[in-house]
């Protein structure tokens, strides 16, 4: 599976990318705020990598589509990005974004880029009638991605999140598939 926006592509990982995908979720900068703290070792995260290559094969009841994302000018690898398939049915379903990129690419806007394509391919390819995103509320690039990508603030859960040594509130930010088509037709 394999897309493309104006400057990137997204694709499945293979076999070949484990270095990847670590060199994301072993990065200090990137996990800062994030919900999981970052792999000390490639040994920790092998499960996490061979568990998205196993779903990357699930045809019926896909629960996740999880993309190594790429600069199309050249390939360089920039970051993950991730549509959650939190319920679906026949009338629609509920998903969740995420998007990591190696601090490198900070700044270019490469993650409002991402985040606007999921949400996009929620909507047209994979029939859901809602996607959120959520944040520690200290994450403030984060938060900026989901207000650019058209979300709109639902709330603000107080002290869920462990995060270097205290609990943190997290925010929750939504937008759903009328929103989507009226802005973007
Ligand atoms: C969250 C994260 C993805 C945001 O990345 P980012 O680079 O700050 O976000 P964007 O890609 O939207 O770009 C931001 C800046 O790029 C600049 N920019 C440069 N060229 C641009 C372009 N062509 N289009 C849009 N913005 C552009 C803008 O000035 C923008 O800043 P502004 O919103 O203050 O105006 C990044 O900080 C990250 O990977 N963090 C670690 C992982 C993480 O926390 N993920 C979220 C988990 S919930």
């Amino acid at each position: 599976m394999e897309y493309a926006s104006r400057r990137l592509i997204f694709r499945e990982f293979t076999d070949l990318d484990f270095s990847l995908y670590y060199s994301i979720f072993s990065n200090a900068q990137v996990m800062k705020y994030t919900l999981m703290d970052p792999f000390k070792s490639e040994e920790e995260a092998l499960p996490y990598y061979q568990r998205i290559l196993s779903n990357n094969k699930e045809i019926l009841k896909r629960s996740a589509y999880e993309f190594g994302v790429f600069l199309s000018m050249d390939k360089s690898f920039i970051g993950f990005a991730d549509i959650m398939i939190l319920f679906k049915n026949d009338f629609g379903g509920c998903g969740e974004i995420g998007y990591f990129l190696l601090p490198c690419y900070w700044g270019y806007g490469y993650a409002t880029e991402i985040s606007k394509t999921l949400i996009n391919i929620s909507f047209k390819e994979l029939n859901l009638h809602k996607v959120s995103a959520r944040c520690n509320s200290n994450n403030l690039h984060s938060e900026n991605v989901m207000k650019k990508a058209g979300m709109i603030k639902e709330g603000e859960i107080r002290k869920v999140r462990y995060k270097n040594g205290h609990w943190d509130n997290e925010l929750q930010y939504g937008i759903v598939k009328e929103d989507w088509d009226f802005f973007n037709n």
